[in-house]
């Protein structure tokens, strides 16, 4: 990237001059391979944080820090998770003072939109750990994405629903866009199915209230409510459904796995107990590469569980590695990306592949049902839809 480029994003007088001006050695094969990783660490969402971390760090700890030839060097931010001017800020330093190769994390959707066109402009692979609006991806063609799209996740329960009885259901979502894309592929799906979307509702995403809106949900007399919350918002809607005497009145609770985290699963209780979710990952997911996952994650995070979270980011590393590895180390943007491009592998999850074309992630979506075994509370995988892509909405 010219200097030039980099200034002009850098985009403040005071910055520019506080920026190192030395050109990047013309030798760079032995330097580490430098990686910004923005995480809301703090605030509302830290959990996304907490997990991608001990996720990345789990992956370095089980494949070692050298590959293509070049060690990599992870550089963590804490960008809080609730301001997208931030995260662009922390992308543009990271870019042009701390001279990274790579860009990653990005816990919220609106926080990779606005980080994006530094990606563009930097020429710099962005990796996205955990944002799930289908549309991200096509912002930039540097991104590629490790986690899941919220139409690929929901519908497949929506088919489930279908299937299964359930005529009548209601929607709650979380006002934004990744809760948008789910509302928009559940109704389709559903409706297309013969199902009938008697009431839609959109909580806020700042210190939402669950029980009015569930309240309303009880006075529709649906059979069921489908869920769309954030990463760390399941444990309220789970309380203040079961508190509403939803269950009771007969209304069956289905979702995204995002209400079901594992990051939390535990703390819900009986309540939580039938709940039935699809999504791309379960810590209860019955294979090796998974038992080997969960036992080198707690050895780094021994008081956590790992979530769909952290596994968006144990993959993104292993992307950047394989990027590295395609590239033998060299770190060109555009030849990083397409080295990226259409890789596959066997993730903690079942098999991924990052398409080729669209850059976004094929998985498996799996129903799970939420059971206690052994005295916890997991999401047991009953059924498998094999490599789903996003479906747009
Ligand atoms: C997004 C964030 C989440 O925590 C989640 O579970 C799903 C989507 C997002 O902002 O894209």
């Amino acid at each position: 990237m010219s200097s030039l480029s980099r200034r002009r994003l850098l985009g403040s007088a005071a910055l520019v001059a506080a920026a190192p001006s030395l050109p990047r050695p013309a030798i760079a094969q032995a330097a580490p391979v430098r990686i910004g990783l923005i995480l809301p660490m703090t605030g509302p969402f830290a959990s996304t944080g907490r997990q991608i971390d001990a996720a990345v760090r789990t992956w370095l700890r089980m494949n070692g820090e050298s590959h293509g030839g070049r060690r990599l060097e992870v550089l963590l931010r804490d960008d809080t998770g609730v301001a997208p001017d931030t995260t662009r800020r922390l992308a543009q330093e990271l870019v042009v003072r701390e001279r990274v190769n790579v860009l990653a994390g990005f816990g919220l959707t609106p926080l990779a939109l606005s980080t994006a066109p530094v990606a563009t402009e930097a020429r710099v692979p962005m990796v996205v750990m955990a944002a799930g609006t289908s549309i991200i991806v096509q912002r930039s063609p540097f991104i590629l994405r490790t986690s899941f799209t919220l139409p690929q996740q929901t519908m497949p329960i929506a088919d489930w629903a279908a299937s299964n009885g359930i005529t009548s259901c209601a929607t709650m979502v979380t006002d934004y866009a990744p809760g948008h894309d789910s509302e928009a592929a559940f109704k389709r799906r559903f409706t297309e199915r013969g199902g009938q979307i008697p009431l839609e509702l959109r909580t806020p995403l700042r210190n939402p209230d669950y029980a009015p809106f569930l309240q309303r949900v009880r006075d529709a007399r649906v059979q069921a409510l489908f869920v769309f919350v954030p990463s760390g918002e399941g444990a309220n809607v789970m309380k203040q459904f079961d508190e509403r005497g939803l269950a009771q009145a007969g209304i069956r609770l289905i979702g995204t796995g995002d209400l079901t985290d594992d990051d939390i699963l535990n703390e819900m209780g009986d309540p939580a107990i039938g709940v039935i979710t699809s999504h791309f990952y379960s810590a209860a997911h019955d294979s090796p590469e998974n038992r080997e996952y969960v036992a080198a994650f707690r050895q780094i995070a021994p008081n956590m569980r790992p979530n769909f979270m952290s596994v968006g980011g144990f993959d993104g590393m292993r992307l950047i590695a394989e990027g590295l590895r395609g590239t033998d180390g060299n770190t060109d943007g555009q030849r990083l990306v397409d080295a990226m491009r259409g890789k596959s592998w066997m993730s903690p999850r079942g098999p991924i592949t990052i398409d080729a074309n669209t850059r976004d992630i094929v998985q498996d979506v799996y129903i799970r049902r939420v059971e206690r075994r052994d005295g916890q509370l997991w999401n047991i995988e009953f059924d498998r839809i094999p490599q789903v892509r996003d479906p747009g909405t």
